[in-house]
This record gives structure tokens, C-alpha cells and sequence, in this order.
């Protein structure tokens, strides 16, 4: 009889992202079943995405029962900017958002920005917790532009792509060079090394 498939946990509440990370699971041969599940976690403001994201899993690490994992992302213009708005860009966004991000550099024709993403996966059998990162680095549109994604995607352009914001790429394609797609690749690495 064929193993059942042991389940393992996306904990967000933002379906966008569930649905990039569902595109790039489909993709692998995994022995997992992937499902999202919206617990409500707990976010601190800190200097790192990554301890923002490893406060995320322990905050809910003792109600769940099986293997999950959580991301977390930023967005970081280093130029004209120094990486603003960065561990802060859930709250830039829903305050100036793009546009007002748009305002702070339209005197700079030279921009210089990257996405960065944290996975931290508590992996159950073995009690222990990983991390893995992914970088995509590009530069800031000058209007935005595009209708997928979601975020910062359409004001944020691909050294990958270099005509077309995130906003104006296929999930695919996103998946291919973004930093969520580059950390998940990391974790499946890691899933298929161990069984
Ligand atoms: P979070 O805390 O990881 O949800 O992300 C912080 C902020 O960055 C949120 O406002 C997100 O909308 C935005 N963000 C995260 N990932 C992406 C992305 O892949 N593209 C565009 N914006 C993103």
C-alpha cells in the first residue's frame, strides 16, 4: 500500500504568496501534501527579516502538529534609499505605498533595489528548524506598471526581465528568479536530501 503523504503547512494569510509557493510545489515530486493555513502569528518589528520571521514560527510552534513553515519578505531600495523601506515595508507600503515610493526617488535616474525572503521551516521529525534565503536584485520602475503579483511587483524591475516590473511577469516566470522562488528552491533541496 502506498505511504499516505505526510502534510506540511504554509502558514500565511496572504493568498498571493500561497499561491507562487502551490506553483513551484506542483513542479517538484515531493512526499508532501502542501495546504496554507492562516493562524495568526505574531510580528515584531526588528532590524532583520530573518528574526522577524523566526519570531513568526515560535510564536505558533506549540499549536501546530506536523511540519510548517513560514516566509518572510522585504523590499529594499539601496539606491537612492540605503535599503529603505526594508523590515519596514508592510508598513510603508499600506501607508505611502508605491506611489509614494515612487515620490521619494523621482529626482534619481539610477535606482538600485532587491527583494529578500526568508523561509523557516520547522521540520517535525527531526524537532529541528531551518532557514533559507533568496536575494532577487534589480532596480525601481518609473511608473507602475502591471496587473499580477502583488506588493511592491509593480514598481519592482528584474535584472532577470529588464523590461518588465514583477507586476507585469506570469507566476512562472516570477518563480523562476524571484527570492521567494530561489529560497523555496533551498527548502525543497533540503526535503529531498532527507527522504
Ligand atoms: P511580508 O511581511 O513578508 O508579508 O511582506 C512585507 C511587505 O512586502 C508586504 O507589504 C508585502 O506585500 C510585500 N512583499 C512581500 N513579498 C513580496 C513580493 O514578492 N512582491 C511584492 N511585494 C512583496
Amino acid at each position: 500500500m502506498e505511504k499516505e503523504k505526510e502534510t506540511i503547512y504554509f502558514i500565511t494569510g496572504n493568498n498571493s504568496k500561497f499561491k507562487e509557493i502551490q506553483k513551484l510545489f506542483q513542479k517538484e515530486d515531493l512526499s508532501y501534501e502542501l495546504k496554507q493555513n492562516t493562524i495568526k502569528t505574531t510580528e515584531i518589528q526588528a532590524s532583520s527579516i530573518k528574526e522577524v520571521a523566526i519570531f513568526k514560527l515560535n510564536s505558533v510552534r506549540g499549536k501546530m502538529n506536523s511540519s510548517f513553515f513560514i516566509e518572510d519578505a522585504g523590499f529594499f531600495v539601496d539606491v537612492p534609499l540605503n535599503g529603505f523601506p526594508g523590515v519596514y515595508s508592510k508598513f510603508v507600503l499600506n501607508t505611502i505605498g508605491n506611489k509614494g515610493i515612487l515620490d521619494l526617488i523621482k529626482d534619481y535616474s539610477d535606482t538600485k533595489a532587491h527583494f529578500k525572503a526568508v523561509i523557516v521551516l520547522y521540520y517535525q521529525p527531526n524537532n529541528e528548524i531551518l532557514i533559507f534565503e533568496g536575494v532577487v536584485e534589480g532596480r525601481v520602475a518609473e511608473n507602475i506598471r502591471g496587473r499580477g503579483g502583488f506588493g511592491f511587483d509593480p514598481i519592482f524591475i528584474p535584472k532577470e526581465f529588464p523590461n518588465r516590473t514583477f507586476a507585469e511577469l506570469t507566476v512562472e516566470e516570477k518563480n523562476s528568479v524571484s527570492h521567494r522562488g530561489k529560497a523555496w528552491r533551498k527548502l525543497v533541496r533540503y526535503l529531498k536530501e532527507i527522504r
